[in-house]
């Protein structure tokens, strides 16, 4: 990525945001690892100059997948939200993403302040007012947007593309373009119906975009995020709809629409706003500053399916309302996959966060160390358990934590935990060119760490501390303190000193990638608040302070830990293998009334016999509970007719009569069947009785 510190713009405060996840979901690594790690490791990192920084984050509430969850589990789309809203704000609180404010768009201050923002590109005639023909539900009477339609991708042919987007090849849809297109709802093919929406007309805004993006942030946005902006241009904008018909999500702000939401990409980038200002008006900041004043510095931390939203659509929106600034960076991150995989959600192939914090309590800076060591910053990248534990245990184990351990062992046992002063005499220099050397080196890191900050290089930025823990074990070690203590102890004074000039310098610099480890660090040595600018100077510790006691600030990650994940995410793929190579696609949902319509009821059969001139069909005698009856079933080849009498089953007792080869079937025997055609009857697992009810 092209270097931007070169000719920086100073900015007086910074508005860092980060994608605001949909509250379907619990987060998975993926998450922390394209968004959250490298936002919150950059909002650390100014905090730390002493910066003016808010750091903005939120769930994302509306949208159709959320009200298609809710209607599979029969409740509403708040009490999806509310649940998931709460899981993922603990888990970012568990990994230490130090957000000012974690809202949500569901708030009240969120839908007054998007439909204040539609309302004035309406007043001001930003939109355009169309009349369309869309797929609508006959069966439920509703229009079918986004994912309520799925069909073949004209692109890749992938059977269930969404109408808004094909999840195998990421083309960007509109329902219309979709192939043999079905209705989500009830799997019906959708009827095409008039509607009403206001469009963005994304088109006028392409001399605008092409100066702003092409020409002044050709040099400093990353390759990846500069690609897409420019293909998008030239492929040509055109009107994007920002309304839909839906009755989850901010009402239109207009008279007479009722039915009408604006489209969760509307009002989703609008959630930085709203979350800003709920923490401006909470803690009294003028919160408008940080997105009106061109010296406020706008950043987003995105994947890299959210580009186009957050460089060419909200951009538009928020040029098109007039008194905003727009990004002055977009450092998106492509996608960590899983043990080669790509990670998904509805195949449970993903380390959840709140699963880890189960098998890994109080490891946060773990992970979040190998997830920026391995961030997908300029591709894909695959992130794999052995991998984990090889980082653990020979980089933050063997490196960071036995240096600073070592170093405050020896602090203890040689001077009383007390921190030793650089000592000579004139014939022995107090510095060694070894030491001057390292004290060198150290004053050296701070300035590499930040240059890779300032130019979104955090996976660098994070080697660069290693190196600087690699400088501190190295000299260490060659030093062999332990040796020269009865004959040296002048040198053992030095070379502690010099050690825990460097330990103090990890434990500030550390602070935005490992900043639960930075805690225990700060605290073992005593270091009061010490920012940025006192990190690589020699004096951090003072001769004479005390330091605490020593313990671990990590643990080594044993075969059997690696082994157990492993073994849970082999499970899930063999899962996966045998559902998706077995089971039958899923049907299309039914309503709770039609489920209620079926008489479903334990019976006992009373006795059985072959249908003549048949292979597979036996005529049963059954008591349902309320009647004796007769049923025809073509369970032959699976059963001897002896031995079914007295066996418990399952009988639906309110289908039509029917007759079959001249025998007059009332219901129907419930039957499991297997891939491979197996049969078998159902029973429920304790001896009810006859005419129990299924429900
Ligand atoms: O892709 C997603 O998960 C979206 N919920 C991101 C929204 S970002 C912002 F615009 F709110
Ligand atoms: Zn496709």
């Amino acid at each position: 990525m092209p270097d931007i510190t070169n000719n920086k713009k100073a900015f007086k405060r910074y508005t860092i945001t980060s994608a605001l996840p949909y509250a379907n979901g619990p987060l998975h690594i993926g998450h922390l690892a394209g968004v959250y790690v490298p936002a919150d490791i950059y909002a650390r990192y100014l905090r730390l100059k002493g910066e003016d920084v808010v750091f903005i984050g939120g769930s994302d509430e509306h949208g159709v997948p959320i009200t298609i969850k809710a209607r599979q589990e029969q409740t509403s789309p708040q009490a999806i939200v509310d649940r998931y809203h709460a899981l993922i704000r603990d888990s970012f609180k568990k990994f230490g993403i130090s957000f000012d404010v974690y809202s949500r768009t569901s708030a009240a201050i969120h839908h007054e302040t998007a439909s204040a923002f539609f309302r004035k590109l309406y007043d001001n005639g930003k939109f355009l007012e169309k009349e369309t023909e869309q797929y609508f539900d006959a069966e439920n009477q509703q229009f079918l947007a986004d994912r309520y339609i799925t069909g073949h991708c004209p692109h890749c042919s992938y059977d269930k593309a969404y109408g808004d987007q094909c999840e195998n090849c990421g083309t960007s849809l509109s329902p219309t373009d979709l192939i043999n297109p079905r209705s989500v709802l009830s799997g019906n093919k959708p009827v095409m119906k008039k509607t009403r929406h206001w469009y963005l007309p994304l088109d006028q805004y392409e001399p605008m975009l092409r100066k702003w993006i092409l020409e002044d942030h050709k040099h400093d946005w990353k390759p990846n995020v500069y690609g897409q902006c420019k293909s998008w241009i030239d492929q040509g904008l055109q009107a994007r709809a920002v309304t839909r018909d839906l009755d989850w999500g901010v009402k239109v702000p207009v008279e007479g629409t009722e039915g009408k939401v604006l489209y969760v990409w509307f009002d989703a980038p609008i959630g930085y706003i709203s979350a800003t200002r709920e923490w401006g008006e909470e803690k009294g900041i003028d919160w408008e500053k940080y997105w009106k004043d061109p010296e406020s510095k706008l950043v987003h931390f995105i994947g890299k399916d959210n580009i186009v939203f957050h460089c060419i659509i909200f951009p538009c929106m928020l040029h098109a309302e007039g008194s905003y600034i727009l990004p002055e960076n977009v450092p998106a991150n492509e996608f960590l996959n899983l043990e080669g995989d790509k990670i998904s959600t509805s195949r449970n192939w993903a380390v959840w966060l709140h699963e880890y914090l189960e098998a890994f309590p109080g490891k946060q800076d773990v992970l979040r160390y190998v997830l920026c060591s391995a961030a997908p910053e300029t591709k894909d990248n695959d992130f794999t358990w052995k991998d984990f534990q090889a980082r653990n245990n020979g980089e933050l184990l063997a490196v960071f934590g036995n240096f600073v351990n070592r170093t405050l062992v020896l602090t203890h046992k040689y001077f009383d935990g007390k921190v030793p002063a650089v000592e000579g005499s004139p014939e022995d220099p107090r510095l060694l060119e070894s030491d001057q050397q390292a004290l060198d080196a150290l004053a050296g890191f701070p300035g590499k760490i930040m240059h890779s900050l300032d130019n979104y290089r955090f996976r660098e930025a994070l080697g660069e501390l290693m190196n600087l823990a690699r400088l501190g074990n190295k000299y260490l070690t060659e030093a062999e303190p332990w040796k020269l203590f009865k004959e040296h102890p002048e040198r053992v004074r030095t070379i502690l000193n010099v050690s825990l000039q460097i330990c103090a310098s990890l434990a500030v610099l550390c602070e935005p990638f490992l900043p639960f480890t930075a805690e225990k660090l700060k605290k073992m040595l005593q270091l009061e608040f010490a920012g940025w600018a006192r990190a690589g100077q020699a004096g951090l510790l003072q001769p004479g302070h005390q330091i605490d006691q020593p313990s671990l600030l990590f643990e080594k990650i044993e075969d059997s830990q690696i082994e157990q994940q492993v073994k849970k995410l082999l499970n899930t793929r063999e899962r996966n293998a045998a559902n998706e190579q077995s089971a039958e696609p899923l049907k299309p949902a039914i309503s709770f009334d039609d489920f209620s319509r079926l008489d479903i009821r334990v019976a006992t059969v009373l006795a059985a016999e072959k249908v003549p001139k048949t292979k597979k069909l036996l005529k049963l005698q059954v008591d349902t509970g309320v009647d004796q009856r007769t049923l025809v079933s073509g369970i032959a080849g699976v059963y001897e007719p002896a031995d079914l009498i007295g066996k418990r089953v399952v009988v639906l007792a309110n289908l039509e009569p029917k007759t079959i080869k001249g025998i007059e079937s009332h219901g129907m025997v419930l039957m499991a069947e297997d891939p491979e055609g197996d049969l078998a009857f159902i029973a429920p697992e304790k001896d009810f009785p006859d005419g129990s009810i299924i429900s």
